[in-house]
């Protein structure tokens, strides 16, 4: 059976889709550019982070293109002022609470869209302590902006490993491992895909660290080092 097509407007181009599609391929298939955060070409997409809003029919709520799927008619638009006044207002929510001085791409919205820094001074920041607790990546969730793409690729969307999880709730909700436990102890097998999708700072190679800390390529090398496994050791 032959896929149904529907037709939509995105910024005055007519683009013919198959029924189902999001507004987000959509409109990069018309070449439209839609910032995002939470979404990732790799992962299942949240509707989390709400950068990619996109204004449908003028309607009375902007629609998050990553998740919204295209209907037949509708008319997009990909930036308007009521768009770039929600874009810029998560932006500075994100800046308020979240160090974001080692996201360039987001620090590059942040510039585009001329977001104001000290917009929330009074704002309640997610200080964490950073977490070195293995030999491979090394962990600052201060840096973290709860895109999720660490759990996803870590679960179901890649490594089915389940090593990452979310802890707590609300404004305290944070990346974490099942019960708290150290990396070496969760069933993480230091694939790097999480490493990987992080849109920030958070999540770091021990080598690129280890450089930034100014520690010496013997010093790097003996802090990467895999520790020996007892059963390895007693072999
Ligand atoms: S650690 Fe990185 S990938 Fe994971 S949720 Fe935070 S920002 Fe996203
Ligand atoms: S990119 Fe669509 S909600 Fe985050």
């Amino acid at each position: 059976m032959s896929e149904k097509m529907i037709t939509l407007t995105i910024d005055g181009q007519s683009i013919t889709v198959p029924e189902g599609t999001s507004i987000l391929a959509a409109a990069r298939q018309a070449d439209k550019d839609i910032p995002v955060i939470c979404y990732h070409d790799a992962t299942t997409p949240n509707g989390l982070c709400r950068l990619c809003v996109v204004d449908v029919n003028q309607g009375r709520v902007l629609q998050p293109a990553c998740v919204a799927q295209c209907q037949d008619g509708a008319v997009v638009e990909t930036r308007n002022e009521r768009v770039e006044r929600s874009r810029r207002t998560i932006l500075e929510m994100l800046d308020s609470a979240v160090d974001l001085g080692q996201a360039p791409e987001i620090q590059t919205l942040i510039h585009d869209y001329q977001a104001a820094p000290d917009r929330f001074p009074d704002a309640k920041r997610r200080d964490h302590s950073e977490l070195d607790d293995n030999p491979f990546y090394v962990r600052d969730y201060s840096q973290c902006v709860l895109c999720w793409r660490c759990v996803q690729v870590c679960g179901e969307d890649a490594q089915y490993t389940f090593a990452l999880t979310l802890g707590e709730r609300g404004f305290n909700t944070h990346v974490t491992t099942l019960f708290d436990i150290g990396l070496l102890e969760s069933p993480c097998v230091f694939c790097g895909q999480c490493v990987g999708v992080c849109p920030t700072g958070a999540l770091k190679p021990k080598v690129e660290w280890g450089m930034e800390q100014g520690f010496s390529a013997d010093e790097i090398r003996q802090m990467t080092r895999r520790p020996r496994r007892k059963a390895d050791s007693e072999a």
